[in-house]
């Protein structure tokens, strides 16, 4: 397997308020990418962050009536945290006020500028803080009660100051051609097609400095103004790797990334201004952005802003982090948007993972103790049954691999899930506990295929279910240097006669507290 570089970033989140599960969505999927990767051999690079300047975060500080730095520290934490929470395995994370961001940040300005691609005007026109973006008239609309706003229903205000502009409208045609050269750079095809036809649609010339707060990275040798500040939070993903300097050994290795994970609200950011302000610089577009869809509340996105949040922490509290992490990317199809329910969550976490995965496990191991000693068992010569069963158990990762590389995550579960099915019809169809007395070697033979199904799908599920895959590992005393990818297959099978520990379910029910209340 190669060991080629993977670079996989999540968008750097604001600061303004406590991290929700939609977050911890988007970062979900960069870390069972890089999960993944890791055990395909990958070298990878994984990296989130916090997005820390601009007058939303500003704005946020004051209200809390805390200094702004104080302010980001502790929320910052608070993303840190979530980290731990949710059992990330990313490599850095990122601060925008910390000094290698800000360095960072002036030096590809300065590239830009020195490019001839800067000016210095002047900017009216409509302005989102929610959002930190710029809105044409013509995207704006109004409510019911008269205010003007975006297209994503923030609030915008009439803004009149000096600014300094990039060059956009010149990208227009460079871009166009880069989306055709490069037809996965953005998924999935409906983001795609959205982004070429605003690009198709005309850009103007983008207002990249602010100059009536204070709280963002100086603009070089004009400390009146401050960089707009996505062009300061794009930059994080250069910095993470050592830019400015382009001949630091990360910097060789990782850019450009692979892939730039975002929600649909940003991809505009990502694939529009970032590319441009890159090309514009001399350095390379990322390889892919994907945008997914809105994890729902009550019809609503979830948001900071809106304050209709669900919590990681109580999730997690009530139904254990693994069974989260299984069930946010299998129940919603990663790219759309979906609602999320207790109701849902409980059919998954007692269908999938407590019937289907946990019982295979545990009846099939609870029969290895009884009946083999505790000893994976010596197999006879296989059947066909047994031989299609540990076959489609290998096959599973060239079909996981794809699905995941284009982020059809809940395919790539799917795709485990058969096989889960086909190792529960085998038990059936095999009867091992009838086997026992009348065809005791042939009792063996089943179990260990069994086992080595299992073994196969615990490594498999890794990615998404780190501890509860550790746990079948040792389960099945799978030492910890064989559990990659390249340990599927029949060259680094169970061995026969090899001691398991008692077994134990991994995957319990999850029982509904008792309705107290007499109705
Ligand atoms: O936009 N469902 O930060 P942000 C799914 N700082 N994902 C959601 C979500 C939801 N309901 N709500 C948020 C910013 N997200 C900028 C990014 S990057 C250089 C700068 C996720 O705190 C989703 O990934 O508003 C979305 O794009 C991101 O959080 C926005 O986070
Ligand atoms: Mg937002």
């Amino acid at each position: 397997m190669s060991a080629s570089p993977y670079y996989v970033t999540t968008p750097i989140y604001y600061v303004n308020d406590r991290p929700h599960i939609g977050h911890a969505y988007t970062t979900l999927a960069c870390d069972v990418l890089a999960r993944f990767k890791r055990l395909e051999g990958h070298e990878v690079h994984f990296l989130t962050g916090t997005d820390e300047h601009g007058q939303k975060v500003e704005k946020s500080a004051r209200a809390a009536g805390v200094e702004t730095q104080n302010f980001t520290d502790e929320v910052s934490q608070n993303f840190r945290r979530l980290a731990d929470d949710m059992n990330y395995s990313n490599d850095d994370f990122i601060r925008t006020t910390e000094a290698r961001h800000i360095h960072a940040a002036q030096a590809i300005w300065r590239r830009i500028q020195a490019n001839g691609h800067i000016y210095l005007g002047s900017y009216s026109g409509w302005y989102a803080v929610r959002d930190e973006a710029f809105y044409a008239e013509g995207e704006l609309e109004e409510t019911d009660d008269g205010r003007k706003v975006g297209p994503s229903g923030a609030e915008v205000e009439w803004v009149e100051e000096p600014s300094y502009f990039f060059d956009l409208s010149k990208w227009q045609q460079p871009l166009l051609d880069f989306y055709a050269a490069n037809p996965d750079f953005i998924g999935p095809d409906t983001r795609r097609n959205e982004v070429i036809s605003f690009v198709e649609g005309g850009l103007r010339d983008l207002s990249i400095s602010r100059t009536s707060f204070t709280w963002g990275i100086p603009v070089p040798d004009d400390s009146d103004h401050i960089m707009y500040v996505w062009l300061d939070a794009l930059t994080n993903y250069i910095t993470a790797v050592g830019y400015p300097d382009e001949n630091n050994s990360d910097y060789l290795k990782f850019w450009p990334a692979d892939l730039h994970m975002v929600g649909k609200d940003i991809v505009r950011f990502h694939a529009v201004y970032w590319p441009a302000f890159l090309m514009a610089a001399n350095l390379a577009p990322p390889k892919r952005v994907y945008a997914h869809g809105w994890l729902l509340n009550k019809g609503e996105k979830m948001s900071k802003s809106l304050g209709n949040v669900v919590l990681p922490e109580d999730l997690i509290e009530r139904y254990g982090l693994d069974p989260v992490r299984y069930y946010l990317l299998r129940e919603v199809p990663f790219g759309s948007d979906g609602y999320i329910s207790h109701e849902t969550m409980v059919s998954r976490i007692n269908g999938d993972l407590a019937n289907d995965i946990g019982n295979l496990a545990q009846r099939s191991l609870s029969m290895v103790a009884k009946n083999c000693d505790s000893m994976v068992p010596q197999p006879g010569p296989f059947t066909s049954d047994d031989k299609a069963l540990l076959s489609a158990a290998v096959a599973a990762l060239d079909s996981i691999r794809e699905e995941f590389n284009r982020q059809a995550f809940h395919r790539g579960l799917e795709v485990i899930w058969r096989v889960v099915s086909d190792a529960n019809r085998y038990v059936d169809s095999q009867a091992p506990w009838e086997l026992r007395k009348s065809d005791p070697s042939r009792m063996g033979t089943v179990l260990y295929v069994l086992a080595e199904t299992i073994r196969h799908l615990a490594i498999l599920i890794q990615p998404v279910m780190p501890d509860s895959a550790a746990d079948m590992l040792d389960q099945l005393n799978v030492p910890g240097e064989a559990r990659s990818f390249v340990n599927l297959g029949p060259d680094h099978a169970l061995k026969a006669g090899t001691t398991l520990p008692k077994p134990r379910p991994v995957f319990p029910r999850f029982v509904d507290e008792e309705v107290t209340d007499s109705a």
